[in-house]
């Protein structure tokens, strides 16, 4: 029968298309690569190497989609796992999804993916798959095999091996972040060395001129980057660059992995620590304190079951629409100072603003002071009796 294969073209995906023929049976392996604005490079490569080793290769650009259905609504949530944008986790739903419409137009109801046993990936996909009723096949998890072994069958297989043994990274890239994972990099003490980062700069090197820039919002999306209208896509994509070469975005953290597992992930996200930053200032100007404080808790539980990949948990669904009807108001302007891996707003202005100039200033004379004289008299109104009780 056919298997259909989530393919990076990395080492785990690679040796999965003989294993998928030797220990599992299969006659033809599909393998399908599903872009969503890794770089090209990466992309090209997986395209050849599809091409090169599968019975048949597809590359699906979702980049468009992957932004207007799930940056879009994580930034709008302030999304965010543990101070981890989740550009991985907001991808996978997307990817596997692509991965369903091919298995039914090929006529096969075997899938596979190349996601270990121990992490998060493979629970995010298989939500889908099984969702979709189709047969899960996952070579690296049911073999337990190591990297090393991988890289010698690899050669073997004369299959083009993008490792060696020195840089045993694993990594895994979209256009809201890339996360590097491995290696040396497991020991939570380990430094992280420079070669680990593809899209920011250290501190050393950034530039001692800092950039300054202006984000406009509409509906809680960023729409604008300094006066110029942009797609989605293309402001993330410039944003990454701009803010990448100013050393922002790093992140190294200790992350509670889905089955509880700790695990060490290194992240570069230059976008992502840009919007989220200018997001929530701008809601801080526009959306009343009621709002802020509850939807705090509900941004933090959307970003759990985004994390988790649960797309289909009606919760998920309920969160996103009270998220969204608070977003009508968040309209603006953030200008922010990009500084040696730092980012600092420098001013918000809002058609949609809560802040009074009339009522806040100092200067102003619009509100008589005294009138808070009697509000300040029933001020902890019942604080203040128990206080007296006590003293008696
Ligand atoms: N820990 C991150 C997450 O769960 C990144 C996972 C990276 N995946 C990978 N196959 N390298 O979202
Ligand atoms: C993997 O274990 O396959 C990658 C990491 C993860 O899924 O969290």
């Amino acid at each position: 029968g056919t298997v259909i294969l989530a393919f990076s073209g990395g080492l785990d995906t690679s040796i999965c298309v003989p294993l998928l023929k030797e220990r599992y049976g299969y006659d033809r392996v599909v393998t399908v690569a599903v872009d969503v604005g890794q770089t090209a490079e990466d992309i090209n490569t997986a395209t050849e190497k599809g091409n090169l080793i599968a019975d048949k290769h597809f590359t699906i650009d979702v980049k468009d989609r992957f932004v207007a259905e799930h940056l879009f609504p994580s930034i709008k949530a302030n999304g965010s796992y543990e101070g981890y944008p989740m550009g991985t986790s907001l991808a996978r739903p997307l990817i596997a999804e692509e991965i369903v419409k091919i298995a039914r137009a090929e006529g096969a109801t075997a899938v596979a993916h190349g996601c270990t046993g121990k992490g998060n990936d493979q629970l995010r996909f298989e939500f889908i798959f099984h969702g979709a009723g189709l047969e899960v096949v996952a070579p690296i998890r049911e073999l337990n095999l190591t990297r090393e072994w991988e890289i010698q069958y690899a050669q073997e297989k004369q299959i083009p091996v993008p490792v060696v043994k020195e840089k045993p990274w694993s990594v895994d890239e979209n256009c809201w972040s890339r996360s590097i994972e491995g290696g040396k990099l497991e020991d939570p003490a380990f430094h992280p060395p420079e070669e680990i980062f593809h899209w920011t700069v250290s501190q050393e090197a950034a530039p001692v001129t800092p950039a300054v820039i202006s984000i406009q919002f509409k509906d809680g999306v960023p729409v604008a980057l300094n006066n110029e209208p942009m797609s989605g896509l293309d402001l993330i994509l410039a944003l990454n660059t701009l803010a990448g070469a100013h050393g922002v975005g790093r992140n190294d953290m200790m992350e509670d992995r889905i089955l509880g597992l700790k695990a060490r992930e290194n992240y570069e996200h230059p976008a992502a620590t840009v919007l989220l930053v200018a997001h929530r200032d701008l809601e801080h100007l526009v959306l009343s304190r009621q709002e802020l404080a509850f939807k705090e808790t509900i941004d933090a539980k959307w970003s759990e079951l985004a994390y988790m990949g649960l797309i289909y948990e009606p919760l998920y669904w309920a969160l996103t629409s009270f998220i969204d009807k608070t977003q009508e108001r968040v309209n603006g302007t953030v200008d922010l100072k990009l500084y040696k891996g730092s980012v600092h707003v420098l001013g918000r202005s809002s058609p949609d603003t809560l802040y009074s100039d009339e009522y806040a200033s100092f200067d102003s004379t619009t509100v008589d002071q005294c009138d808070a004289v009697g509000f300040s008299k029933y001020y902890g109104l019942q604080a203040r009796l128990l206080m007296n009780q006590k003293r008696d």
